[in-house]
């Protein structure tokens, strides 16, 4: 494993961390049984992974839950991300969803504190000042983001700086090289790479848009035709699938999996610190970890650019994968 400094602290952190979301087994993900998420969290701890990302959203507490009950007489080992909702973005509210996530993480501390997602209906002022106090009682070791475009950032950069900003990246979703990218390498911010694999597009799994389930078939890759879309756009599920076929003949000539060859390729991106890779099932943590060693070519990295174009020019640069740019919660 590769680790990583992340910015403005002193730790290093695996470059692929264990994303915790599929472990709530929610309409996204389907069931997961609690004995294979266990199992999963402990084969990626062997693989040399030492950071995790969970949120209170994920099963309402449930993946926080899991994370915490595995890594019991572990903790010293491990660095904890969590994030708190949405809705609760008022003072107070900061203030109890993070014990409660403190408790539900069977920890006193949690590493990594991290907006969702932007309330703009409170003053930033009052959510990052709940954060300077949860930092100053010693319950958060540093703040980051998620999901905050040049406004929202350019904003929050006033009151303090965050360590990270959590955006949707990776071969299929392209759209934060537009803009927030650059910002946050300019501000020297780390960027935490989240479904880097497109919530398992990029597995080799689905060989066309009709075998995706629903519940995976959100994204604004998708035709505003499947049924739980939120977009209201035409998606662009031709060129995703050509893509995809496209990256899996470069995997097969390299000989390496679709999905080391994506993580890869990620990490090959100037300004990304890790990439929040989902696990679910032991082999996939042994899998995905050995990709943080896998360094690509120039000429594989660049194909591999040059491959995706086509999705990026038809997604545009709004960053949300879930909603249209009319509704986009980024700004
Ligand atoms: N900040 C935010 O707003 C935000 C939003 C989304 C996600 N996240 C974070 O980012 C993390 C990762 O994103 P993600 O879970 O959406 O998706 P992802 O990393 O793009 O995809 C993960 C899924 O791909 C499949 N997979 C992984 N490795 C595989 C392998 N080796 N072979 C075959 N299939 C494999 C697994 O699902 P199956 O086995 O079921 O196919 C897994 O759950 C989340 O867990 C969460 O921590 C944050």
């Amino acid at each position: 494993m590769r680790y990583v400094n992340l910015p403005g602290t002193d730790w290093n952190v695996s470059a692929v961390a264990m994303g915790c979301w599929a472990l709530a087994g929610d309409q996204t993900w389907g069931p997961q049984d609690e004995a294979e998420s266990i199992a999963t969290i402990h084969a990626a701890l062997d693989a040399g992974i030492n950071f995790f990302d969970t949120a209170e959203l994920y099963g309402a507490g449930l993946a926080e839950e899991v994370l915490g009950k595995a890594l019991r007489g572990q903790r010293e080992k491990v660095f904890f991300a969590s994030k708190f909702n949405w809705e609760n973005a008022r003072y107070d509210k900061v203030i109890s969803a993070c014990e409660a996530s403190l408790r539900r993480l069977r920890t006193d501390v949690i590493d990594l504190y991290q907006i969702h997602w932007a309330n703009w209906d409170v003053p930033f002022e009052e959510t990052w000042s709940a954060l300077e106090e949860l930092k100053r009682q010693g319950k958060i070791r540093a703040i980051g983001v998620c999901n905050f475009g040049v406004q929202d950032l350019t904003a929050i950069l006033r009151l303090g700086k965050p360590v990270t900003n959590q955006l949707p990246y990776g071969l299929l979703f392209r759209a934060i090289e537009y803009d927030i990218l650059p910002l946050c390498r300019a501000k020297n911010i780390g960027v935490l790479c989240y479904s880097p694999l497109t919530i398992g597009l990029l597995t080799g799994k689905y060989r066309t848009p009709d075998e995706v389930p629903p519940g995976r078939a959100r994204t604004r890759h998708f035709s505003s035709t499947r049924p739980l879309t939120r977009h209201g756009e035409p998606g662009c599920e031709a060129e995703t699938f050509a893509a995809i076929h496209q990256i899996e003949e470069v995997a097969k000539q390299l000989g390496v999996t679709v999905v080391r060859l994506a993580l890869a390729w990620l990490l090959a991106q100037p300004g990304v610190t890790s990439v929040i890779n989902g696990m679910r099932r032991p082999h996939q943590a042994r899998e995905n970890a050995a990709a943080a060693d896998l360094a690509l070519p120039t000429e594989v990295v660049e194909q591999l650019r040059r491959i995706t174009d086509p999705v990026k020019e038809k997604l545009g640069p709004n960053p949300d994968m879930w909603e249209g740019s009319a509704r986009s919660r980024f700004r």
